[in-house]
């Protein structure tokens, strides 16, 4: 499709669980988009049935020499980095199984699509870790400080339905309309000026760190740079 790329997370054997190559090869991908003017919107979706992605790879983390040398690899790479770089619109098409990464990565994209049988869950308080791509400061940003700690504490799941109440996600569709819907979404998208879509979400991914005052100047000086 001109314009939008895909991003397939591609280990359906093991429910596209993030490992360290994903990991890599992700943020080469990552890096070849930012600087390929063909591409005005992105799609990250998981390949199979079952998962978009079961979260990181277990077998990797547990015959790592000591589990802090696989956090140390994870962080070598700075993913949550190299998505904040990207101006252009992530969308995330959610399906099955969305845990820890998975959800870490979904949480890195602008708008979350998910199909009736998501599920959610962070489950790395019982694994005796904690989320180490973001997702401590990404969820309760996108949630709220309440729901946030509730799924990061308690490791409980969610279902798709209880997804798009907390607004973790924005719109729920039948499984079978997923990537129809995303690719329906990117062309809507893609219909506007891209500079205008660019630095909406400027605006709105920088200024989450600003005060107000410094905020109303950063859309200030985008709308100038539009308008000239
Ligand atoms: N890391 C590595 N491999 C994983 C994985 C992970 N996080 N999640 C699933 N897999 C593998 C399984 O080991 C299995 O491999 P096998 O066929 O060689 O035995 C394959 O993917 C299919 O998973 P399976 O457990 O058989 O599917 P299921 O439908 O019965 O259960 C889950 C699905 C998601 C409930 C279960 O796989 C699970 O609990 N995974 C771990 C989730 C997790 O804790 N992630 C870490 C977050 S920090």
């Amino acid at each position: 499709m001109d314009g939008t790329a895909f991003i397939t997370l591609n280990r359906p054997q093991a429910l596209n669980a993030y490992n360290v190559k994903m990991r890599d090869e992700l943020y080469e991908v990552l890096g070849a988009i930012k600087d390929d003017p063909e591409v005005a919107v992105v799609i990250l979706k998981g390949a199979g049935e079952k998962a978009f992605c079961a979260g990181a790879d277990l077998t990797e983390f547990l015959t790592a020499p000591v589990p802090v040398s696989a956090r140390k690899a994870r962080f070598e790479r700075d993913i949550w980095g190299r998505f904040l770089s990207i101006d252009k619109p992530l969308i995330a098409a959610l399906h099955g199984y969305v845990l820890g990464s998975g959800i870490e990565i979904a949480l890195c994209c602008d708008i979350r699509l998910a199909s009736e049988d998501t599920r959610f869950g962070m489950p790395e308080t019982g694994l005796g870790i904690i989320p180490a791509a973001g997702g401590s400061q990404t969820l309760p940003r996108t949630i709220g400080i309440a729901p946030a700690l509730d799924i990061l504490i308690t490791g409980r799941w969610l279902d798709a339905a209880e997804a798009y109440r907390l607004k973790l996600v924005n719109r729920v569709v039948p499984h079978q309309d997923l990537l129809p819907e995303a690719e329906k979404l990117a062309e809507k998208i893609k219909s506007h000026p891209q500079t205008a879509v660019r630095f909406a979400k400027q605006a709105v991914t920088r200024g989450l760190d600003l005060t107000l005052k410094e905020g109303l100047k950063l859309e200030e000086a985008l709308a100038g740079r539009l308008k000239s």
